[in-house]
């Protein structure tokens, strides 16, 4: 069954190690990173953006595909399916469907619309029991081949949206999606730490966990983020894997086109990246 991803953060930041939020793109992903999570005995959360959901054909799909992959796959550990960067449509069409956590990103309005908005999705949630994460300062990232550089949330603001009672909240403290570029000065530490001041146990959500050098990530942790998300590492290794295959042949070999047979060396790259990161966010064993 799902859950709602309140308890995980809670015993996160008690426990000082954080929750591996992976994007979902189709059942391959879902599969190689429930699997992986079940044998490190980790909770997880499974990540969908709005334009994910649109290709795995609608938040009912991934839902169903999930539903049924935990009991086929008798999955123990707790996981959340996760609504990533909604918004305020996409995060009721999840409530909806079914998911058992959303975010809901209104960083690109003013304060006063966001907690506006957070506000009434807040309430929602808790009737539900869902977990809602909300984010303020926009994370960076490539936009028609411009990399932004990440903004830095104003701690103020960060309070004002974390005593709305949010499960949990992402702060932009310099953090970019994808890859970083060489250029970047690395995460904004001074920030995380005013925010972390202001507010206090809120657990706090790292985007654009791609290429975060490991002592960073630790460092960001004992800093309080309880929640890393990381979406374009295991896209890569994928893709690697995958490129390798073909590049030597081996679908043009016996059955060697059999889909179950081409994606399988991607497939076996996520739980190898996925393990990597659930190792090094120290949610090992947490389940
Ligand atoms: P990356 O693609 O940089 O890992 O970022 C993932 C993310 O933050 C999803 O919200």
């Amino acid at each position: 069954m799902l859950v709602s991803a309140k308890e995980m953060m809670t015993k996160a930041v008690a426990g000082h190690y954080a929750v591996g939020h992976f994007n979902i793109n189709n059942l391959e992903w879902t599969k190689a990173i429930l699997l992986t999570a079940e044998e490190l005995k980790s909770p997880v959360i499974l990540g969908v953006s709005e334009g994910a959901g649109k290709y795995m054909c609608g938040y009912k799909t991934i839902v169903g595909m999930v539903n049924g992959m935990l009991g086929e796959l008798g999955i123990t550990v707790p996981v959340a399916l996760h609504l990533d960067h909604g918004s305020f449509e996409g995060a009721k069409a999840c409530i909806n469907a079914g998911f058992s956590s959303v975010m809901f990103d209104g960083s690109h309005y003013s304060i006063e619309e966001n907690i506006e908005k957070t506000k009434v999705l807040v309430n929602t949630c808790d009737v539900l029991g869902l977990s809602l994460e909300a984010e303020v300062g926009s994370i960076g990232g490539e936009e028609d081949g411009v990399v932004g550089m990440g903004e830095c949330a104003d701690p103020d603001e960060c309070k004002m949206i974390a005593d709305l009672g949010v499960a949990m909240l992402a702060a932009g403290i310099g953090n970019i999606h994808g890859v970083y570029p060489e250029n970047w000065p690395g995460l904004s530490f001074e920030t995380l730490a005013a925010v972390k001041e202001k507010v206090g146990d809120m657990p706090l959500v790292l985007h654009g966990g791609t290429g975060i050098p490991d002592d960073m990530i630790k460092k960001a942790i004992s800093l309080g983020v309880a929640k890393i998300n990381v979406n374009t590492e295991c896209q890569l290794s994928f893709q690697a894997a995958t490129r390798q295959y073909i590049e030597e042949g081996k679908d043009l070999k016996g059955k060697g086109f059999d889909p179950r047979k081409l994606l399988a060396p991607g497939y076996e790259a996520i739980k190898d990246k996925v393990k990597e990161k659930m190792e090094l966010f120290g949610s090992v064993g947490k389940a």
